[in-house]
């Protein structure tokens, strides 16, 4: 079976894995198993999506955005504070490297009365796994192949039954010229409620204005370890970088919590709004630290889907961000 670079990248990122602590509840647990694959755990960092920049700008909605949701930031401007992130938990991960994909970007849309609400997606349309039982069963199978000399090993072994993580596995994950030619994905469905009380089922997505373009396989064999994150400061000092952003609506029938299933391009795209990245941070290890996204951080007018990877997000989160701060 060809690996993915993703999984190529988990594979050679750490060291032999220990024994698993199986008794530990289920966000330790995939966090320890994380720390494994990255020979961490790495102080101060993040166990996934380790590598980051840290940028700033605006959300504008459009007209139709108030239609879809009576959130407060579909009604007007609001400020941002965005990261960018390369995948696993090396923080030295080089940005066209093996695991370095998918990417992410959070994004904090800061609200009124100092509250916020978080989008947080990955530079893949849809996700390995449809539970978190699964991801860390994904991780722990990454984990027990390092070395093994089972036949066929633990990865495959996980993957004969889980076609939609092989899927994600063998997905091509091209490199982008830039984080400002690179979408992404919300990946988990959302319900968002106007003033009506009407409401719909979405998933985000974040397109680049400046269209998506990506690096030949020399192109990305050539760039240095940190090109995304250098192109991008350099990119916005001379002029803002711009995003759509916009809702994927459910069809009738569309499965409504299970992130593996990517709902056909033919759905409605709403556009709710743009995303201007005006300034990157330097140096901002301080804000980095401080910073922790969570995609159930939601104002009135949007709901979480029943989506059980969704509603498991935050306890991992806040267990990766607990130990950094
Ligand atoms: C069971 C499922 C998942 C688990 C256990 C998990 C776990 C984690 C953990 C532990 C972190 C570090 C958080 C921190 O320290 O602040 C993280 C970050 C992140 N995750 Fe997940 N994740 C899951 C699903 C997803 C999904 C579905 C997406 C996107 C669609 C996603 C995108 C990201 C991104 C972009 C970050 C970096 C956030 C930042 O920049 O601070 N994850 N994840």
């Amino acid at each position: 079976m060809r690996l993915s670079y993703l999984l190529a990248g988990l594979l050679v990122a750490g060291l032999a894995a220990p024994a698993l602590a199986e008794s530990l509840p289920l966000p330790e647990q995939i966090i320890r198993t994380l720390d494994q694959l990255s020979g961490g755990p790495h102080r101060g960092e993040r166990a996934n999506h380790a590598k980051g920049l840290i940028a700033g700008g605006i959300f504008t909605p459009s007209a139709e955005a108030a239609a879809i949701s009576r959130a407060p930031h579909f009604r007007r401007s609001v400020g941002v504070t965005i990261r960018f992130s390369t995948g696993t938990g090396l923080p030295a991960i080089a940005d066209a490297g093996p695991g370095s994909r998918p990417y992410g970007l959070a994004i904090r849309f800061a609200l009124p009365g100092r509250s916020y609400t978080d989008f947080v997606g990955i530079s893949h349309n849809g996700f390995p796994v449809a539970t978190p039982e699964d991801f860390a069963g994904l991780l722990d199978a990454v984990a027990r192949s390092r070395g093994s000399k089972a036949s066929p090993p633990p990865l495959e072994q996980f993957l004969a039954t889980r076609p939609a993580a092989q899927a994600f596995l063998k997905a091509p994950k091209p490199v982008p010229k830039s984080f400002a030619t690179q979408a992404f994905y919300g990946v988990n469905a959302f319900e968002f409620i106007n003033q009506q009380g009407a409401s719909v089922f979405g998933r985000y997505r974040i397109v680049p204005v400046a269209g998506e373009q990506a690096l030949t396989d020399e192109e990305a064999a050539a760039v240095g370890p940190n090109y995304l994150m250098e192109e991008l400061a350099g990119r916005v000092a001379v002029r803002p970088v711009k995003y759509k952003v916009l809702l994927q609506i459910a069809g009738k029938d569309d499965i409504l919590d299970d992130p593996t299933v990517v709902w056909p391009e033919d759905r409605r795209l709403v556009e709710l709004g743009l995303l201007v990245v005006t300034r990157v941070v330097p140096e901002a290890r301080y804000i980095e630290a401080k910073l922790a996204y969570n995609p159930l951080a939601l104002p009135d007018g949007i709901q979480p889907s029943r989506d059980p990877v969704l509603l498991f997000r935050p306890a991992a989160y806040a267990a990766s961000a607990a130990r950094r701060q």
